[in-house]
């Protein structure tokens, strides 16, 4: 019933119809074109009301599309699209063992999940919420610098689409004005000492949406930092060949340099979180492990391999 409610309103396209007429044709009630309609502008399509009962057809740009995703494509892998999950990560963890590589997107998940178990939340259609599986021929000693690489993936294709130059949050937000706009949730399985498989988790804030209280002076869309709507089927695989990429040329690959070259943190003065022990540092570089170097009151050119930076104090590089 979706599809044949979208194709009269496609037909009638910048005419205003009104869901009698589209009961009528359908034979159903007026009611259930209602409760479609809801649904459909929940996926994304943008249907403008006019007086409480006429509808008329603008886009669908918003609308995630499985043909456009893959053809898009480089790499041919499987896509998988789901309206609502708990969370893509998970799901490719179900069913790791039946694929060599899945591309799993949802326009919603329930349990997103970000890194140091955080929650991530995916507010319905309004961003990008994918993991990718992946079983890439790296050495397992090289697998956390699949973190860096995606960034540079996701910074990449944003700047492709809006021509604006997101930076990086060691080790795996990626921000604009400021603000995050996407996060990265790497893990892993390993199998006799060796990298069995990798999924790749990426959230990314598209459209404009109202964030929660907790995220709300920290978190920003791509649309409303630049006021362009792209289509995400057009970033989705944009982030994915960029990956693909650097994935099947790893070892030449100069995604270190671009990541070091787009970092929020190089020059700033931060509070690290490094297992619930907080310390104050300067951080002097990103080494080629996509480590962090920093001095604090007691080291100089400390490594810190992970950990999170709570707080920057914001001046020049
Ligand atoms: C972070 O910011 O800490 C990482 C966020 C990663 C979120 C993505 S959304 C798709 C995938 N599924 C999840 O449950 N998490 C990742």
């Amino acid at each position: 019933m979706k599809q044949q409610i979208i194709n009269i309103l496609k037909e009638n396209k910048n005419n205003i119809i009104t869901g009698s007429y589209i009961a009528s044709i359908l034979n159903i009630t007026r009611s259930y074109v209602n409760k479609v309609i809801s649904s459909l502008k929940d996926e994304g399509y943008n249907i403008a009301n006019y007086n409480r009962s006429g509808y008329m057809y603008i886009d669908d740009i918003k609308v995630l599309n499985k043909d456009l995703i893959y053809n898009s494509l480089d790499n041919k892998i499987d896509v998988i699209i789901f309206d609502e999950i708990d969370s893509t990560n998970n799901y490719l963890k179900r069913v790791a063992k039946n694929y060599n590589e899945l591309l799993c997107i949802a326009n919603k998940q329930d349990s997103g999940r970000g890194r140091l178990g955080r929650t991530f939340i995916s507010n319905k259609t309004n961003g990008i919420y994918m993991s990718l599986l992946v079983r890439p021929n790296i050495k397992l000693s090289d697998a956390t610098k699949i973190t860096c690489m995606s960034a540079v993936a996701i910074k990449d294709a944003i700047s492709d689409l809006t021509n604006i130059n997101p930076l990086i949050k060691w080790v795996n937000d990626i921000y604009i004005s400021g603000k995050k706009v996407s996060g990265i949730l790497v893990e892993s399985s390993i199998e006799d000492n060796n990298l069995d498989y990798i999924i790749i988790g990426i959230g990314i804030n598209v459209y404009r949406q109202k964030f929660d209280e907790s995220i709300m002076n920290i978190a920003t869309s791509i649309e409303h930092e630049t006021n362009i709507v792209i289509s995400r089927n057009e970033l989705i695989s944009k982030v994915i060949n960029n990956i693909y990429k650097h994935i099947n040329s790893f070892y030449t690959s100069d995604f270190m340099n671009k990541y070091i070259d787009s970092s929020f943190v190089i020059g700033k003065d931060v509070e690290l979180n490094m297992r619930g022990t907080v310390i104050k540092a300067h951080v002097k570089g990103i080494n080629n492990n996509g480590e962090l170097i920093v001095d604090t009151d007691s080291e100089k050119d400390k490594v810190i391999y992970s950990g999170e930076i709570t707080r920057m104090v914001l001046h020049d590089k």
